[in-house]
């Protein structure tokens, strides 16, 4: 991992928030890495987003002191005394997406806990219709929760056509600006407007949504820069592979297969991975602990024990997959932090 590139995506969303005069809430799950939440507050973040509990656990050990789970929460027995224990701990905000899911969260957090109502703008995920808000909100609000206002994720602004992101962003505006309305008249004002993703924050403009919480930005991938979110100097994250087979002259085969990589396909990546170290190659298959990339017509294929970075399809699970990052600057490895919340995935 670059740190130099990890710093300057950190400080580029970190501006664009300023200028843009929305509160950025970066999503931890990407990096999964203390340290890498650590430098996000200092640029200025109000705070982390995380997916799970299990995440807010990690980082509130670390010392981040502002957190959103931002996912709708179902409280079981496990779970209901951890939540209550980080609502101790810090300031902590949580997911709801029903009214059922709302009264165990009451039950669970008897002091209340402050709760932003999960709202679906497209993506077809989790989040009630915005117009139902108002129902989940007034359930939160009677079992003593704080509401504080509505969330949503653009998960369907990822696309080859700019055109995407902005449809995102306004499909994002608009279910959330009826998401508002919606707890306006159940009596709730929200305080806390909150989107985003890494392609759609691009196509944020003033008025409806204050936060925004892209995750992938922080070390780019090989998604990002297929649709172009990014460039290949804001690629900040790769896995270090070494040729181990040339089997034939148009193919060889590289040592980091999907246990290192992940195996989420994109449907914009041609390939399974991407090789910034050779233009035209195509990673066709992974396996466990093989990548078989495929070579250019009239390239020759490189020679045993070269070393070639790749690039994962999706950040996101290809950290979840590693103990630590290398923290690589000028081109030498300078520490390695600890992926404290890998597989914190409950
Ligand atoms: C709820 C939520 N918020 C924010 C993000 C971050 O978006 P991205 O992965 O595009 O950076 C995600 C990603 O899955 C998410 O699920």
């Amino acid at each position: 991992m670059d740190v130099d590139v990890l710093d300057r995506n950190v400080a580029r969303m970190q501006k664009a928030a300023l200028e843009g005069g929305f509160r950025l809430r970066p999503h931890a799950k990407s990096h999964k890495c203390p340290e890498i939440g650590e430098r996000q507050i200092r640029a200025g973040a109000r705070g982390l987003s995380v997916a799970t509990v299990s995440e807010a656990e990690v980082f509130a050990d670390a010392g981040i002191e502002d957190l959103f789970i931002a996912s709708s929460l179902w409280i079981d027995r496990a779970r209901a005394p951890r939540v209550r224990r980080l609502a101790e701990a810090v300031s902590l905000r949580v997911g709801v997406d029903s009214v059922d899911g709302a009264r165990r969260l009451g039950e669970a957090v008897p002091g209340g806990v402050e709760v932003v109502v999960e709202v679906d703008c497209g993506s077809r995920r989790g989040g009630v219709r915005p117009s139902d808000a108002g129902v989940v909100a007034a359930a939160a609000h009677d079992v003593g929760l704080d509401v504080v206002g509505v969330f949503t994720f653009p998960g369907h602004g990822y696309g080859h056509d700019p055109g995407a992101r902005e449809r995102g962003a306004r499909d994002e505006e608009r279910a959330l600006g009826e998401a508002v309305a919606a707890l306006r008249e159940a009596g709730v004002e929200a305080r806390v407007v909150s989107g985003g993703s890494t392609p759609t924050v691009g196509a944020w403009r003033a008025g409806v949504v204050d936060e925004q919480r892209p995750g992938v930005y922080v070390f780019n991938d090989a998604t990002q820069l297929a649709i172009g979110t990014c460039g290949p100097d804001d690629l900040a994250l790769a896995a270090v592979a070494t040729v181990i087979s040339v089997p034939a002259p148009d193919r060889f085969v590289l040592d980091a297969g999907s246990k290192v990589l992940g195996t989420d396909r994109s449907p914009w990546v041609t390939g399974r991975a991407h090789l910034p170290g050779l233009p035209g190659a195509v990673v066709t298959a992974l396996w466990e602990h093989h990548a078989v990339v495929r070579l250019p017509e009239d390239t020759e294929p490189p020679a045993l024990g070269s070393v070639f970075t790749i690039v994962p399809n999706h950040v996101c699970t290809a950290v979840n997959l590693a103990d630590e990052l290398y923290v690589v600057q000028g081109g030498e490895v300078v520490d390695r932090w600890a992926v404290r919340a890998r597989g914190a995935n409950t």
